[in-house]
């Protein structure tokens, strides 16, 4: 047995849920399952029901969070097309604002041009006053994160560059993405990016075997854009899971009938670090490859605060074949299912204390600490 001691790693992106679909996963099933994954801070994103789009549902959202998290939580907020700068009050208690401009699971599209350009006018109008939160200075605000896809893309990254706003582009999946990132940052635009374990370890050759257990937004690229993201891994920022659980019933999985529009997402926190260890092990990645997107690039673009006294234990050697069985995701299905994979988390240690060990969560609910929001 050989352990390997990592940092307490980020997930930049996860959808804990809570509040209105706790039937998927709350506070604590999602950052259960993050610890069991080697997580110790996750992002989560706002498009739960109510969305976090108001001071109020922030506070509401960061109570539920702090009385139930065992690791701790960043909380994105969002814009609705009828309140769409409601949130900028609380804008520097926020990870960072998250923009869906393409097609997504949940009410927050954003899709006109007038709209995505007053909201990068006023977040930049905001933060004249506050200044951009960086590794190592508190307040201010984080980046604009989007999800935008294709030609929207473009129009994202002109606005970034017109308003000099950092921008995080979520998710990228398509060859034609990834390259035109790696056009922007050589041409100095502030961008970042982020790339999640399904759009790298699976293709549309996996659709048939996986059915509606492989839809999500955006979906599985090609071979050819799969290919691309490896090829172009220099400009990947951040490796972000995208934790975004349906039950198997919403699926359609066992189901007699088939739902008329199942929802689309997959479950992923705690499956992204064997995964990548896996790519280590057979020569695909290096472990600084992992350290840097899952930890020091997304601390440095969110200005996420230390965890001191804060590490993960990995048996690099051990093998096993992931089960649904093992999760502790509410919904309890992985659409890595089934694979071999080589790494097993042993120990979370957070703030000194041990939070994970031998499959069991030790911490207390409540023990994650909810970044940036100020106590009421
Ligand atoms: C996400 C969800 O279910 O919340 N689904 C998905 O397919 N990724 C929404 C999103 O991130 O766009
Ligand atoms: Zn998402």
């Amino acid at each position: 047995m050989t352990t390997l001691r990592l940092p307490g790693r980020v997930d930049a992106h996860v959808h804990s849920r809570e509040p209105g679909y706790t039937h998927k996963e709350d506070f604590y099933s999602g950052t259960a399952a993050a610890l069991a994954g080697g997580v110790t801070v996750v992002l989560d994103m706002p498009n739960t029901i109510p969305p976090t789009a108001t001071p109020e549902r922030l506070a509401e959202k960061a109570r539920l969070a702090a009385a139930k998290a065992v690791c701790d939580v960043g909380l994105f907020v969002g814009a609705t097309t009828t309140y769409a700068d409601a949130y900028l009050p609380v804008a520097t208690q926020a990870c960072a604002v998250k923009i869906y401009v393409s097609d997504t699971f949940g009410s927050l599209r954003i899709d006109t041009l007038s709209l995505l350009h007053q909201l990068f006018r006023t977040w930049a109008e905001t933060a004249q006053g506050t200044g951009y939160r960086t590794h190592d200075r508190a307040g201010g605000l984080g980046p604009i994160t989007v999800h935008a896809e294709d030609l929207m893309l473009s129009a994202c990254l002109a606005l970034a560059d017109l308003y000099h706003v950092p921008l995080h582009i979520a998710h990228v999946s398509r060859r034609s993405e990834i390259e035109l990132i790696r056009k922007a940052k050589e041409h100095g635009i502030n961008v970042t990016c982020e790339v999640t374990p399904h759009h790298l370890f699976l293709s549309t050759d996996d659709l048939g075997r996986l059915g509606n257990l492989g839809d999500m937004r955006p979906r599985l690229g090609t071979p050819d854009d799969v290919a691309a993201l490896w090829e172009n891994l220099a400009y990947v920022d951040i490796f972000a899971t995208d934790h975004a659980p349906h039950t198997l019933q919403e699926k359609g999985v066992g189901a007699a009938e088939a739902p008329a529009n199942p929802p689309p997402g997959v479950p992923g926190v705690e499956t992204m670090l064997p995964l990548l260890l896996t790519a280590v092990h057979q020569g695909r990645l290096t472990l600084q490859d992992i350290v840097g997107r899952c930890i020091n690039n997304p601390r440095r673009i969110y200005g996420l605060p230390e965890q001191p006294e804060t590490w993960v234990d990995v048996d690099v050697d051990a093998s096993f074949v992931l089960t649904n069985k093992q999760l502790l995701t509410r919904v309890g299905w992985s659409p890595f299912a089934g694979m071999n994979l080589v790494g097993r988390i042993q120990e979370v240690v957070l703030r000194g204390v041990r939070v994970y060990g031998d499959g069991q969560i030790l911490a207390e609910p409540g023990s994650g600490r909810v970044l940036f929001v100020q106590p009421e």
